[in-house]
């Protein structure tokens, strides 16, 4: 069991995954800053700076890359008799926004769909036995994913593999059955390296909220789609 060795009295839990820069980094932040134990995983092992310079007695990094059904596995085995109280799968790419999904390279499409949409719901599905019964899993998703909403142009690959991972995960909901706090969250458009310099919110604005959210809704059973600042989107 990884957590033992660092258990710090009763410190909630989390396990944050795709925490080596941006978004993921600032949740680890964020939670560590709040009193929590933190779990964090990078990509390959050793590769952020930033995120090795968090550490303390309440930081394990751990490495996963998502698209490696093995390392889900493996990391699974590792954190076996943890005892989550939240699992947050972060890890997202982009791509060209400007291309039309006809033009889109087929290796391209199953990279994304592998990384937004397959990868965070393998992680979900082989880590929620570890996540308490009234713990909560989230994933981070985009409004772009919203199929009720009218799509602007462009971002078509990115936009469809976020309404798969958003559909991928109500189902995951029915099947899981409604005990588990489960939430698709959108964190705003915010300066990262996939949102970029002309985002209006910073990572700090967009996890603060995010955390408020999940602490707000800790508890309350069932599948529901917010955003930072905890408001309810429509799917
Ligand atoms: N920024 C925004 O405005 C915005 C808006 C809506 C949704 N989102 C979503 O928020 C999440 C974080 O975005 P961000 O803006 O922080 O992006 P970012 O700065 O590009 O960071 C992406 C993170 O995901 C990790 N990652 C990518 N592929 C991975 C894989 N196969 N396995 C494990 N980790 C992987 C990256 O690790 P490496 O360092 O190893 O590449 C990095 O830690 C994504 O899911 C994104 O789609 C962002």
């Amino acid at each position: 069991m990884v957590t033992s060795e660092k258990q710090v009295g009763n410190l909630s839990t989390a396990l944050i995954v795709g925490a080596s820069r941006g978004l993921g980094l600032g949740l680890v932040q964020e939670y560590l800053d709040r009193g929590w134990q933190v779990i964090a995983t990078e990509r390959r092992p050793g590769s952020s700076e930033a995120l090795a310079a968090l550490a303390r007695d309440t930081l394990t990094i751990e490495a996963l890359d998502i698209d490696d059904e093995a390392a889900i596995a493996a990391l699974a085995q590792r954190l076996a008799g943890s005892t989550l109280d939240l699992l947050y799968v972060n890890a997202g790419i982009s791509d060209d926004s400007s291309v039309p999904i006809g033009q889109v390279a087929t290796a391209e499409f199953d990279r994304v769909m592998r990384t937004n949409a397959l990868g965070p719901m393998r992680v979900v599905e082989r880590l929620a036995e570890w996540v308490k019964p009234q713990g909560t899993i989230a994933v981070m998703t985009s409004a772009l994913g919203s199929v009720s909403t009218e799509p602007s142009a462009g971002y078509d690959l990115y936009s469809a593999s976020k309404a798969a991972l958003n559909r991928l995960m109500r189902g995951y909901a029915v099947r899981a059955g409604a005990e588990r706090t489960l939430l698709a969250v959108m964190p705003g458009w915010v300066k990262t390296e996939m949102g970029g310099d002309a985002a209006p919110l910073d990572v700090k604005t967009s996890v603060h909220g995010i955390a408020d959210a999940i602490a707000a809704r800790s508890g309350t059973p069932g599948l529901t789609f917010i955003d930072y600042s905890n408001a309810v989107l429509p799917w």
